[in-house]
């Protein structure tokens, strides 16, 4: 028996990178799968893979910065599968441009999709887990969100929000059973590091005390000992960071 057995587990961001890392480790605890991203083609490509493997899944194609498709997103989980048991907020973007040419639309893109979607999500989802009685949520963060980033101060405050928020609903959900927590990784080789520059790659993998970036397998571990029980039990508004030692709180 996994330690998700049985357990909706809403992912989004599930078609790349972390996110579908953490739906492959809890399909492999044997949750039911719920995975939302915009990229329908690639959800399509890991529900027939996970299908084939006898897990059972349902995708939705989504913006997770808009209102209304996050709701309908939730909805059709619960209609589907049952209320998400587990909700991982994995959705995000990541570019690369100095405050002094950053442009407005950049940073509000940025706030939408990075930490809007996040409290979004939340919104939509935790409602069911309260009236329920419990739940776990996983928002994933990042080491910059802690320590800031060159170049992305849109990224950085965007995921220093989502800690924020982490820690406040936290504190709001737990007497009801329901515990929020972050994951704040490091450097992870996924296409979302692809846009950044090749120097800033060089000199962060160099200052990082393990020397290497991360993978999203060695990242997905901590999302199932968040989610699970007894593992995950005492685990209320943290943020945990496998990070190659880019930050030591
Ligand atoms: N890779 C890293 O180094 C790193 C480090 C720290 C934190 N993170 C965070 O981890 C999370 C996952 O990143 P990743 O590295 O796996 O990136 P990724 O690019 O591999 O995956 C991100 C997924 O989010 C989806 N997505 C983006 N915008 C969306 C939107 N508006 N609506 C729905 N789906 C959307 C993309 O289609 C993609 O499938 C992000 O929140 C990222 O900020 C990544």
């Amino acid at each position: 028996m996994g330690v998700l057995q049985q357990k909706v587990a809403l992912v989004t961001g599930a078609a790349s990178g972390i996110g579908s890392a953490i739906a492959d480790a809890y399909a492999a605890e044997g949750a039911r799968l719920f995975l939302a991203d915009r990229d329908a083609g690639r959800l399509a490509e890991l529900a027939r893979r996970h299908a084939a493997r006898g897990v059972e899944v349902v995708t939705a194609t989504v913006d997770v910065a808009d209102a209304e498709q996050t709701r309908a997103m939730v909805e059709h989980c619960v209609s589907a599968l049952g209320a998400p048991d587990v909700l991982v907020n994995s959705a995000g973007i990541l570019t690369e441009v100095p405050l002094v040419e950053m442009d407005v639309e950049t940073w509000d893109e940025m706030i939408a999709v990075d930490l809007r979607s996040v409290f979004l999500c939340c919104r939509w989802a935790v409602p069911h887990m309260v009236a329920r009685g419990g739940g776990r949520v996983i928002n994933i963060a990042s080491q910059l969100g802690i320590k800031g980033g060159e170049g992305l101060v849109h990224y950085s405050a965007a995921k220093a929000g989502v800690i924020g928020l982490t820690k406040a609903l936290a504190r709001e959900v737990a007497p009801s059973g329901v515990l929020v927590n972050a994951i704040a990784p490091g450097p992870v080789s996924t296409p979302l590091v692809d846009g950044i520059s090749e120097d800033w790659k060089r000199a962060k993998q160099a200052e990082l005390p393990l020397g290497r970036f991360g993978t999203p397998a060695e990242v997905a571990p901590t999302a199932v000992l968040l989610a699970s029980d007894p593992g995950g039990n005492l685990y209320v508004g943290q943020t945990l960071g496998p990070n190659s030692g880019d930050v030591m709180p």
